[in-house]
């Protein structure tokens, strides 16, 4: 059996499923990258044919990444599966990922069909993709509460078919450890032809458990795990990689296995996830928190410093935490600038950086000195406002406890055209967004609004975190500065433009 298990990354489909976590198309593919980069094995980046939009994500990212395994996920429908190739067939090495429910609970309820149909389509349908590529995985969904028999019939007829990985999903984040290590090992005593076949699994939260589901499996054979990083995903989301990934290389003398994951990208690739989606991480979580690595105890603080080992079973640096406190200032040149960038990461284009540097320079001035999450939070605004259908040009407000607050802003358009009106409102936040909402003219509800700041201090940015919803969808959006009303308004602009651009995909 293999030593090596396959990180098999669903950020981008999985994960993005997450309620308000929507990535628009460069979102995508500035994961995509940064996923490569990290040294994952497959990337699952979306599902072609549940949106036009997913569909041009999928295909951009099958042309434009190479090192790792270009997944689509597609039901068990023929137009479905010619949808996926259609997104996959430039990627240099693509995969179509099959789906359908096996659990007598989904057919009973959902699919109203039998087990022997069911068998048939899921068989038919792997044989359909085979048609188009070798690399064909096959999820038999909610396979932790199927009736063990049928799943193992299912799991031959379809690598009979021509699977080449089955994925067993706990879909509903039901298992527990020890019963689900017993599933899989169920697999391997009575799945005849099991060997011609990776074994895969897909855990899911509800119950705190998918890592340690994920960990169990692995232990009694399967050889891939699908994860996202920091753990997102449908309702309470999937196994967090770097859990997954650091619990292999940490406990390599338990597991006895490894990962091809360059562990020291894992904080970069945390934070630009969070940056992208709008989901913080929690300052408690494993391996990425910002609490993971800080010892408050003063006999841990002491234990530390005499020997990390006593308290510290990883060190900080293997997964990239950045060993230097390093601040900038107004008086640092563009080449500070850049290498300081390039120790947490980044690597920018002369364009980009110039732009970064500038508005770093505007930082600098308005704050003594600039930290890594400012740097970090700058890259984040320029990704995040480079593919804007409309972008914030200027916003003044007047306000205070006498008088209507009021605000006036200027947008520039789509076609370049300056567009500017005036509102009044309850607070300025309110007034800015109407007197957006009179220049942009789509409806929508906003439902979550908050600020934090980025670093301490009374000088720190602002950072806003707005979610608003249209049509039943949630769209997440973020800006920061230092004044928490331009923050405001930057965050509206966030999410209108996700809301735009996730209309326009859908026609
Ligand atoms: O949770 C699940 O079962 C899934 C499948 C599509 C693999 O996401
Ligand atoms: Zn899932």
């Amino acid at each position: 059996m293999m030593d090596r298990v396959i990180i098999f990354d669903t950020t981008l489909r999985d994960g993005e499923q997450a309620a308000g976590g929507a990535l628009n198309i460069h979102e995508k593919l500035e994961i995509a990258k940064q996923l490569e980069d990290l040294g994952v094995d497959v990337i699952e980046a979306g599902f072609p044919s549940s949106s036009p939009g997913d569909f041009e994500a999928v295909s951009l990212v099958a042309r434009e990444v190479r090192a790792p395994v270009v997944c689509a996920l597609a039901r068990a429908h023929p137009d479905d599966i010619d949808s996926a190739w259609e997104a996959l067939k430039k990627a240099g090495q693509p995969r179509i990922h099959v789906f359908l429910s096996a659990s007598d609970i989904h057919l009973t309820y959902q699919l109203k069909k039998s087990r022997e149909q069911v068998l048939r389509t899921a068989r038919d349908m792997v044989a359909r993709a085979k048609r188009y590529t070798g690399d064909i995985e096959f999820s038999p969904m909610d396979a932790s509460r199927t009736d063990r028999e049928y799943l193992y019939q299912i799991v031959a007829a379809v690598i009979d078919a021509g699977a080449t990985t089955v994925n067993i999903p706990d879909t509903v984040g039901y298992a527990i450890p020890g019963e689900f290590g017993g599933l899989i090992e169920g697999i391997f005593k009575n799945v005849p032809n099991i060997s011609r076949a990776v074994i895969s699994v897909h855990c899911h939260n509800d119950l705190g458990l998918a890592v340690a589901n994920s960990l169990e499996a692995v232990r009694r054979g399967a050889r891939q795990v699908e994860c996202t990083v920091n753990g997102i995903g449908e309702r309470a989301g999937n196994a967090s990689l770097e859990e997954v990934v650091m619990a292999v290389k940490t406990r390599k003398d338990f597991f006895h296995l490894s990962t091809g994951v360059n562990t020291e990208r894992i904080y970069r690739s945390s934070r630009l996830v969070s940056e992208m989606t709008g989901f913080p991480v929690q300052p408690n979580k494993a391996i990425v928190g910002a609490n993971a690595f800080r010892h408050e105890s003063g006999i841990h603080q002491d234990g530390v410093i005499k020997m990390p080992i006593t308290y510290e079973i990883i060190d900080p640096r293997t997964v990239g935490i950045p060993a230097s406190s390093l601040v900038l200032g107004k008086l640092s040149g563009r080449h500070a600038f850049r290498e300081r960038l390039a120790e947490l990461g980044y690597s920018l284009s002369d364009d980009d950086l110039s732009h970064a540097f500038g508005v770093f320079k505007e930082l600098a001035d308005k704050k003594k000195e600039v930290t890594d999450r400012d740097i970090e939070f700058i890259i984040a605004q320029e990704l995040r406002t480079a593919s804007e259908a409309y972008h914030l040009d200027c916003v003044q407000v007047s306000c205070g406890d006498k008088g209507i607050p009021t605000a006036s802003v200027r947008l520039i358009g789509p076609d370049g055209q300056v567009l500017a009106d005036a509102a009044l409102g309850a607070g300025p936040v309110d007034a800015v967004y109407r007197a957006i909402n009179r220049l942009v003219g789509v409806s929508n509800l906003l439902t979550e609004f908050s600020v934090k700041s980025v670093t301490g201090g009374i000088d720190a940015i602002g950072e806003v975190l707005i979610r608003i919803e249209s049509d039943g969808v949630t769209y997440t959006g973020r800006g920061g500065d230092t004044d928490i009303i331009v923050a405001s308004a930057k965050a509206y602009m966030n999410a209108l433009n996700r809301l735009l651009a996730a209309k326009k995909a859908a026609k």
